[in-house]
């Protein structure tokens, strides 16, 4: 019986110790992470969201476009993200610092969102988008975001402005101490 609490106590110091070890090592690494200058001076990144591209990124979480939708950019080696214009540089942990929801996706189903601010082109043409996404996409039409007002002219409606302002708020066009832009 002696020998079975000391067997039971073995596992659980050594669950505990690399339980609090992994806690430990990353509070160590990232927990005092925070925004940087993209040049000497300059001001700092990640930009502090305004208020319309928080609410954005609330109707973001609500629609579930994270579940279609990645924000999260991998190396050049793992991956052709960058090939494929996602970003002009991967993403790092230092570009999510001020974010209380994280919202880097883990499934892939249309493009990579991390960097869709610096790509993106109107106003107009990205509600377009949200109304009706290209032809034979598995993007649903979110039709609901917009109504018609008297004169038979398609509006937006604060959700549907909260959230392109939140995607035009989605960059990462500016060097990182951790991930620099290709001169
Ligand atoms: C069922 C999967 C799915 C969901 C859910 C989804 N999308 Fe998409 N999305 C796609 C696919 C596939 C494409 C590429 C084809 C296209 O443009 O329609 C796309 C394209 C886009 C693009 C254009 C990206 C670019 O690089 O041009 C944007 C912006 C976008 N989605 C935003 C959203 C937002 C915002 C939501 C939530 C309101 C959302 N998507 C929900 C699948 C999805």
């Amino acid at each position: 019986m002696k020998d079975f609490n000391l067997i039971l106590s073995g596992i659980f110091f050594t669950l505990a110790a690399s339980f609090g070890g992994l806690l430990i090592s990353s509070e160590v690494q990232l927990g005092s992470l925070g925004r940087a200058p993209a040049e000497e001076g300059g001001p700092l990144y990640p930009a502090i969201e305004t208020g319309l591209a928080i609410q954005g990124r609330q109707v973001y979480l609500e629609l579930g476009c994270v579940t279609c939708h990645t924000q999260q950019v991998r190396p050049a080696g793992q991956g052709n993200d960058i090939a494929k214009g996602y970003g002009p540089r991967p993403t790092v942990a230092r570009d999510y610092v001020l974010q209380t929801e994280l919202l880097l996706g883990n499934h892939r189903n249309g493009p990579d969102l991390a960097n869709y601010g610096a790509r993106a082109k109107s106003d107009d043409e990205i509600h377009g988008h949200l109304r009706s996404p290209a032809a034979g996409s598995t993007m649903p039409a979110y039709n609901f975001l917009y109504t018609v007002d008297k004169n038979g002219v398609t509006q937006p409606t604060e959700r549907a402005q909260a959230l392109v302002a939140y995607l035009k708020s989605l960059r990462i066009d500016y060097n990182s101490p951790e991930a620099k832009l290709k001169q």
